[in-house]
């Protein structure tokens, strides 16, 4: 029986840390995996796979792609794959530490640690700015169907492949705005959350309304505030059962279907970018079949 990772489906933890890895050349990439698997159970480490690992193992995964990076109007978007992506979920730094220690063990030498990034929850699901963040997520099936992998068989159902940008904030111009600009350039008041019903195309809910795409850009999103010092932001981590929802969404917030461009470039914009694949897990480790693992 395969499953998704849990922690995907689970509501985000207190903390959690990101760690980015990259494959050393000609490095066991197959004996790194089969380690982390003995650590990795997608609840307290949810694991995403790289193309560029894919590939080093001479394998495909259909769907799997490099996040394209993109140009709007004064917008940079930049894609910055890495070879391996995991998110270690908890409620306690010094465990979460200790974990990253162990992983990042288990994985040398073939996958070398690029980054790595804490974070943590805000008030109950809000972003830094104080705006509820996740309220139009789908929920119980319909989030499975729109997160999670089905009908493509053993190995992949189950799967998911997750986007990730870790998005800083420039919270004096964003304090800079009135609270009415700031509640238009979210399309919801911060106070309470209802949404502005007549609010400028360039709110970011009016970008970002799941249901007018065609088809319909449904993603699970589960992402966490994360700060280094005083530098600050939002990890945006959306679940799809494709990238298809994701790179839809996020070409209409660059501009790219009517030029408009989605308010939330006025304080913040994305330093990173990169699409993995998450494997199911079978008999709670790691499906790696599509891998020949
Ligand atoms: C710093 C970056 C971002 C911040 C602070 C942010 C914040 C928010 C907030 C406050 C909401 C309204 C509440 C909710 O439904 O969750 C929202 C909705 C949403 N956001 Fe973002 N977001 C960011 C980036 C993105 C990106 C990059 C995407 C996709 C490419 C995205 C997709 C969505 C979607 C799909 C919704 C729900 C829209 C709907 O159907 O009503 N967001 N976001």
């Amino acid at each position: 029986m395969t499953h998704a990772q849990p922690g995907i489906l689970l509501p985000a933890p207190r903390l959690a840390v990101y760690l980015d890895f990259d494959l050393a050349a000609e490095g066991d990439a197959r004996g790194a995996l089969a380690r982390l698997r003995e650590i990795a159970d997608g609840e307290q480490v949810v694991v995403g796979i790289g193309l560029s690992t894919v590939q080093a193992l001479g394998k495909h995964i259909d769907g799997l792609r490099a996040l394209p990076a993109i140009s709007g109007p004064g917008i940079d978007v930049p894609s910055t794959p890495a070879a391996l992506w995991l998110w270690l979920r908890g409620d306690d730094r010094g465990v979460l530490l200790h974990l990253a220690r162990r992983l990042e063990a288990a994985l040398a030498p073939a996958f070398y640690l690029r980054d790595s990034v804490d974070a943590f929850q805000y008030q109950n699901s809000r972003d830094l700015t104080g705006y509820e963040d996740g309220t139009e997520n789908p929920k119980g099936a319909a989030a499975e169907a729109a997160g999670i992998v089905h009908g493509r068989g053993p190995g992949l159902d189950g799967s998911s492949f997750v986007a990730v940008q870790r998005w800083v904030h420039e919270l004096a111009r964003f304090e800079a705005m009135s609270a009415e600009q700031q509640d238009l350039s979210i399309g919801r008041h911060r106070v309470g959350n209802a949404e502005i019903d007549d609010a400028p195309p360039s709110a970011h809910v009016k970008r970002t309304a799941q249901e007018s795409f065609t088809p319909a850009a449904f993603v699970l999103r589960r992402s966490m505030p994360w700060a280094r010092g005083l530098e600050a932001g939002l990890m945006f981590v959306a679940f799809g059962r494709s990238p298809d929802a994701f790179e839809a969404l996020l070409r209409r917030m660059t501009g790219g279907e009517d030029g408009i461009t989605d308010a939330l470039f006025r304080f913040t914009w994305p330093l990173t970018g990169a699409c993995y694949w998450c494997p199911p897990l079978a008999g709670g480790r790691l499906d790696l079949r599509a891998l020949g693992q």
